[in-house]
């Protein structure tokens, strides 16, 4: 059955010239059919690398669709489920975010990538979990307005002793909030040879007791260092799938089993075969939106150079 659909898709892209971009949070059978996978800060580069193709699959979730179809406005971008929402990215209104710039007028806007392009149109740069430090340094302000992951923000913060205005306060992302200190401690005695790796969005006291913090693709760079036989790995648990693709003689131990992003599983092999048939569902960003949002998009872009 899977086989029959895979032809399918490799039919409808070489028919249509497309390309299917996925994230490192995809299902095993997306990551196998993907013709790049990466986290969000290599997504946006993958995006603003190809030249040649008409169409660009987008597995993930909105805000990374979005992000690709502002830095290409001439491709069209598709994600095959429209309900594939990141709910930390609607945690941060225009509203909010329009609010705290006047009330610090003197501070730059870092915005997360995570977020609608709406409110990306308001910021100064935009930063993913991969060079937000990098971002915050190379800021002209010593303090900034940070958006929306409060995690992120006082992560950034701490690393470049900037200050940072975190708006809202609660910004979170329920994946990443669950992981505990405990869970932590237990993984240590339980493994004790093994190193432990957690995400920046995970809470402070998380990241204090781990042996890394990376972004996901931080994460698939570390588990290829060949000192590390055995990690422990604090973030969304197909990132362990490719991994343990990847690294098939180590073990990738997820520091919870419950740690699962509900909307990164809607994508499925028969709506991406769908999607390039019909050529649904089109992300579509207002021009005067996306024509503000590129800049600070293009800006994180050129650090990244
Ligand atoms: P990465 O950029 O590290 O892949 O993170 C994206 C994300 O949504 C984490 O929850
Ligand atoms: Fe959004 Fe969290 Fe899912 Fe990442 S893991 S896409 S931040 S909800």
């Amino acid at each position: 059955m899977n086989d029959e659909i895979i032809k399918e898709i490799k039919q409808l892209k070489e028919d249509k010239n497309a390309i299917i971009l996925a994230h490192n949070y995809q299902p095993k059978e997306i990551q196998e059919i993907a013709d790049f996978i990466g986290d969000s800060l290599e997504l946006c580069l993958k995006a603003a690398d190809v030249d040649d193709v008409d169409i660009i699959v987008f597995c993930g979730v909105n805000f990374m669709a979005e992000t690709a179809a502002i830095i290409c406005p001439d491709k069209k971008v598709l994600l095959p489920d429209n309900r594939a929402n990141c709910q930390m990215a609607d945690m941060i209104s225009l509203e909010e975010l329009k609010a705290a710039k006047e009330a610090h007028p003197e501070c730059e806007v870092v915005l997360y990538v995570n977020s609608r392009a709406e409110t990306k149109s308001e910021a100064d740069i935009i930063c993913t979990s991969a060079n937000a430090a990098k971002v915050v340094e190379s800021l002209n302000s010593d303090n900034f307005i940070f958006a929306p992951d409060h995690n992120l923000g006082v992560y950034s913060a701490k690393l470049t002793g900037k200050d940072a205005i975190i708006v809202p306060e609660d910004g979170h992302c329920y994946v990443h909030t669950i992981f505990k200190p405990e869970d932590v401690q237990k993984a240590r005695s339980e493994y004790p040879d093994a190193k432990i790796v957690v995400h920046p969005e995970c809470p402070e006291d998380v990241k204090e007791l781990a042996d890394y913090v990376e972004s996901t693709g931080g994460m698939v760079r570390l588990a290829k260092d060949p000192d590390i036989k055995q990690l422990v790995v604090g973030t969304e648990i197909d990132l362990t799938t490719r991994l343990k693709r990847e690294n098939p003689d180590k073990e990738f131990i997820p520091l919870r089993k419950d740690a699962f992003c509900l909307t990164m599983k809607l994508v499925t092999l028969e709506k991406i075969r769908d999607s390039l048939a019909d050529e649904k569902y089109v992300v579509e960003v207002d021009e005067e939106i996306a024509s503000k949002a590129r800049v600070g998009i293009e800006r994180m872009l050129n650090l990244s150079k």
